[in-house]
C-alpha cells in the first residue's frame, strides 16, 4: 500500500484533497493525474485526515485511514444558526450539582468529544485524569485550601490579590468553592514543554463544557484547582500527573441543580477594525 491511495475510476481530479491539505503535500501533476504525494510527504502529514474526509467520491485512502473509517457528515443533523446561538450563549459555567455521580460511559463520551478539538499541527497532545469518585474530589479540594493556606503564610499580598483569603474562610465555614461540590473532576495535562499546550487544552476543555450542557449535565472550569496543581506537588502526585506535564486546566461535572431561564449579558465586543 502506498502512502496514498487513489480510486482512478472514482477520483474527478478536481483537486479539492490538494487545495484543502494544510501541509500542501499532496499534488496533481497535470489535469489528467490523480493526487500523489509529494516528496516530503512523510515528513509533513500532520495526520488530519482532512484529504479523505473531504473528497466528494471518497475516492482517497490514506495508508492507517481509509472513507470507511470516518463517519459521514449528516445533513439532517445540522444545528439552525438559532439553535447553534442559543446552544452557545445559553452555556453556563454550573455551580450546584446534584447529589449523583455520572456514569463511566458518560464520562468517556465527554473525553470522546473533548479530542475532537482543534490542536496546533493536529498533535492533540492533551491527556486527561478524571477523578470519579466525589470523596476524592472533597480530598483533593481540601488538598488546594491546604495549598491556599500556604500561600497565605508565605506570600500573604499575592494570596490577597488571587482571592484565597476569602475562598479559605468560605471553605471553614462549609462554602466549597474549589469543585462547588461536584461529584467529578477532569483534568486536562500535557507535556510542560509544548509550546501548544494551554491552547490545545483549554480547547479540548471548552468542548467538555458546550458538550456537557447538550446532554443534560452542567460543567466549571476549576481555575483554582488546576492552578493548585501544578503549584503544589502533594496534589499532583495524589494525581498521578506525571513529573514532566503540566495541569492546563480542569473542569468540574455533575448534574446541575437548578436550570438557567434565560441568558446574561456579555460586554460587546472590543475591537479595532483595520
Ligand atoms: C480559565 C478559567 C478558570 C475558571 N475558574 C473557575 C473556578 O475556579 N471556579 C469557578 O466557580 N468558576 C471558574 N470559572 C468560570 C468563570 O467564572 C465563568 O466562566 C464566568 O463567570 C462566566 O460565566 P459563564 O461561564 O456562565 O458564562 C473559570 C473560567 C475560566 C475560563
Amino acid at each position: 500500500m502506498g502512502l496514498i491511495n487513489v480510486d482512478q475510476e472514482k477520483c474527478k481530479r478536481d483537486g479539492i484533497c490538494v487545495a484543502e491539505c494544510p501541509a500542501r503535500i499532496i499534488e496533481i501533476p497535470s489535469k489528467e493525474d490523480c493526487p500523489s504525494p509529494a516528496p516530503d510527504f512523510s515528513d509533513f502529514c500532520l495526520k488530519c485526515g482532512h484529504c479523505v474526509a473531504v473528497c466528494p467520491v471518497g475516492a482517497l485512502s490514506l495508508d492507517w485511514l481509509s472513507p470507511e473509517d470516518c463517519r459521514p457528515v449528516k445533513p439532517d443533523l445540522a444545528v439552525t444558526p438559532d439553535q447553534a446561538e442559543q446552544f452557545l450563549c445559553g452555556r453556563r459555567s454550573i455551580r450546584a450539582f446534584r447529589e449523583k455521580t455520572v456514569p463511566r460511559n458518560i464520562l468517556e463520551k465527554l473525553l470522546e468529544i473533548a479530542c475532537a478539538a482543534p490542536s496546533a499541527k493536529n498533535q492533540q497532545p492533551w491527556h486527561w485524569i478524571v477523578v470519579q469518585e466525589p470523596e476524592e474530589v472533597r480530598r483533593m479540594a481540601a488538598m488546594v485550601i491546604d495549598w491556599m493556606r500556604k500561600v497565605i503564610q508565605s506570600n500573604p499580598e499575592a494570596a490577597e490579590s488571587m482571592g484565597f483569603t476569602r475562598v479559605v474562610a468560605g471553605w471553614d465555614k462549609g462554602n466549597e468553592r474549589i469543585c462547588r461540590g461536584a461529584p467529578h473532576v477532569i483534568i486536562a495535562h500535557c507535556e510542560k514543554d509544548y509550546g501548544f499546550g494551554a491552547e490545545d487544552c483549554a480547547l479540548a476543555i471548552s468542548l467538555i463544557d458546550l458538550y456537557s450542557t447538550s446532554i443534560g449535565l452542567g460543567a466549571c472550569w476549576g481555575g483554582y484547582f488546576f492552578k493548585a496543581v501544578n503549584a503544589y506537588p502533594p496534589l499532583a502526585e495524589a494525581l498521578g500527573l506525571p513529573a514532566d506535564h503540566l495541569a492546563f486546566g480542569a473542569v468540574m461535572v455533575g448534574y446541575p441543580k437548578y436550570k438557567y431561564q434565560a441568558i446574561p449579558v456579555r460586554n460587546p465586543p472590543r475591537v479595532t477594525w483595520k
